[in-house]
């Protein structure tokens, strides 16, 4: 009776020191709610921290699974076939391109969903380091 009692509270206070541990660990590493992908640094997590505050995570995913719009995982570098024909090479003119005007050019099989945003270079260029950094 007396060992029991003495035991059951303190498993209770390591599993909630766990939780704690744990939901702090998550935080420190997505950096956000909507967050997901490998951890960046630098420009590239400027540009992470735009990505789910401007909502292009809504569209977007980041861990290969399709969306609205395409996954940024690998898009960086690789050869995206477009609406109408053709394919470019998804170099950072691309992505630029891409983010400020997304209509210009579509890619194949996709609607024109993606809003033209109001962003500033700096934050096209942050936008660009993060996608780069999921390749
Ligand atoms: C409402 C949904 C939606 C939102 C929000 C959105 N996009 Fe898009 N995006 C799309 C769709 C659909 C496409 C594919 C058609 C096209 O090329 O316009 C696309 C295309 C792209 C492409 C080219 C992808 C490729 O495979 O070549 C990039 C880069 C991109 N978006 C970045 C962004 C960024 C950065 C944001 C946030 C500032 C954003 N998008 C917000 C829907 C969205």
């Amino acid at each position: 009776m007396t060992d029991r009692a003495a035991s059951r509270p303190g498993l209770r206070w390591v599993a909630a020191l766990f939780a704690v541990v744990s939901i702090g660990a998550a935080a420190a590493c997505s950096g956000g709610e909507e967050s997901s992908g490998p951890p960046v640094t630098g420009a590239a997590a400027e540009g992470k921290q735009l990505f789910n505050s401007n909502g292009c995570a809504a569209c977007h995913s980041v861990d290969g699974s399709d969306g609205v719009g395409p996954t940024m995982k690998g898009l960086a570098g690789s050869q995206v076939s477009l609406e109408g024909g053709g394919t470019v090479t998804a170099d950072d003119a691309y992505l630029r391109q891409s983010i400020l005007d997304p209509s210009a050019q579509r890619v194949a099989g996709y609607s024109a969903a993606m809003p033209a945003r109001d962003l500033s270079p700096e934050e096209v260029d942050s936008l660009v380091a993060y996608i780069d950094a999921l390749r």
